[in-house]
C-alpha cells in the first residue's frame, strides 16, 4: 500500500462490484488495467466479492504492481476464529492482503438489518488488524424529504467516536441515488460533505486524516463535476466500476480534479 501520509492526500476512486464478477471476466479486467498510466494523485481500489479477493490481490501484485488496492465489501462482526459458519474475519482479510474494508453499506442495512451497533464492532475488528475501514452513510428519500438528512447522517457517524485511529474514511451514499441514475446535485453534495467533515472533527478531534467519498450513480459523465465539489475526496462507484472504460474515465476525472 502507498505510504500512510500520501493516501490521505489523494483522491480515492473505489469500485464496488457488489455481487458481480466471474474468474475469467475479473482476469480480463485486470489485464486491461495494465495500460492505465500511473496516477500519483489518485488512490484506486476495487471491492470484489469475498471469493474473488485473493484472485484480485494476486492479479494486482503480478500484473499491476499493486497500483490498485484490494478492498472487501464486508467483514464479520466476530473478532476471533470460531464456530461462525459462513463468516469471514478481519484477520482473514488481512491475511490475504486486503487494504480497505467497506463497513455499513446501505445494502447491508437494507437486506441484512445491520445498524450502528454491528457496524461499530466491524470497524473495531478492521482497525485491530491494521486495515482501513470505509464507513458508508446515507439517508433514504423519505428522510431527505422530511428534511432529516443531517440528523440521520449524524446518527450514523456517531459510531466513529472513541475509535482508536487517526484516519477516518467515510463514503456518503444517499440511498435514493444508489443504482437509480439519480445523482445528488452538487449543492446537495457540498452541503452534506461539509456537514460530514465538521461532524468528524467534532467526534474524532482536529488532528485526524479525513477522506470523504461520494457514492450514488457516479459515472464517466458526472464524475468531474462531483470531484470539483469542496470536501469531495473521491468516489465510491457501483455500476460504472464494472466496465473498464467507465471506471478508467472516472479515475481520469479524479486525476484532473
Ligand atoms: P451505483 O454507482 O451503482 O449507484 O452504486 C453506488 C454504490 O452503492 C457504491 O457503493
Amino acid at each position: 500500500m502507498q505510504s500512510e501520509n500520501t493516501m490521505w492526500q489523494q483522491k480515492w476512486v473505489i469500485g464496488n462490484w457488489k455481487m458481480n464478477g466471474r474468474l475469467q471476466n475479473n482476469n480480463a479486467l485486470m489485464h486491461r488495467f495494465r495500460v492505465m498510466p500511473t496516477v500519483d494523485s489518485v488512490l484506486i481500489g476495487l471491492a470484489a466479492p469475498t471469493v474473488y479477493l485473493l484472485q484480485l490481490h494476486n492479479a494486482m501484485q503480478i500484473v499491476l504492481n499493486n497500483r490498485i488496492l484490494t478492498c472487501a465489501q464486508d467483514v464479520s462482526k466476530f473478532p476471533d476464529n470460531g464456530a461462525y459458519t459462513g463468516e469471514v474475519s478481519a484477520e482473514m482479510l488481512a491475511d490475504i492482503g486486503t487494504d480497505i474494508v467497506l463497513i455499513g453499506h446501505s445494502e447491508r442495512s437494507l437486506y441484512f438489518g445491520e445498524k450502528n451497533e454491528i457496524q461499530r464492532l466491524k470497524m473495531e475488528n478492521v482497525l485491530n488488524v491494521g486495515l482501513i475501514p470505509l464507513l458508508c452513510v446515507g439517508e433514504s428519500l423519505e428522510e431527505r424529504e422530511a428534511g432529516r438528512e443531517q440528523e440521520v447522517i449524524a446518527d450514523q457517524l456517531s459510531i466513529l467516536k472513541g475509535l482508536n485511529t487517526k484516519n477516518i474514511a467515510v463514503a456518503y451514499e444517499p440511498v435514493w441515488a444508489i443504482g437509480t441514475g439519480k445523482v445528488a446535485t452538487t449543492d446537495q453534495i457540498a452541503a452534506m460533505h461539509g456537514f460530514i467533515h465538521k461532524e468528524i472533527l467534532s467526534l474524532c478531534g482536529n488532528d485526524v486524516n479525513i477522506r470523504i467519498l461520494y457514492g450514488g450513480s457516479v459515472n464517466a459523465n458526472n464524475a468531474a463535476a462531483i470531484f470539483a465539489v469542496p470536501y469531495v475526496d473521491g468516489a465510491l462507484v457501483g455500476g460504472a466500476s464494472l466496465s473498464y472504460e467507465s471506471f478508467a474515465a472516472i479515475i481520469n476525472a479524479a486525476q484532473e480534479a
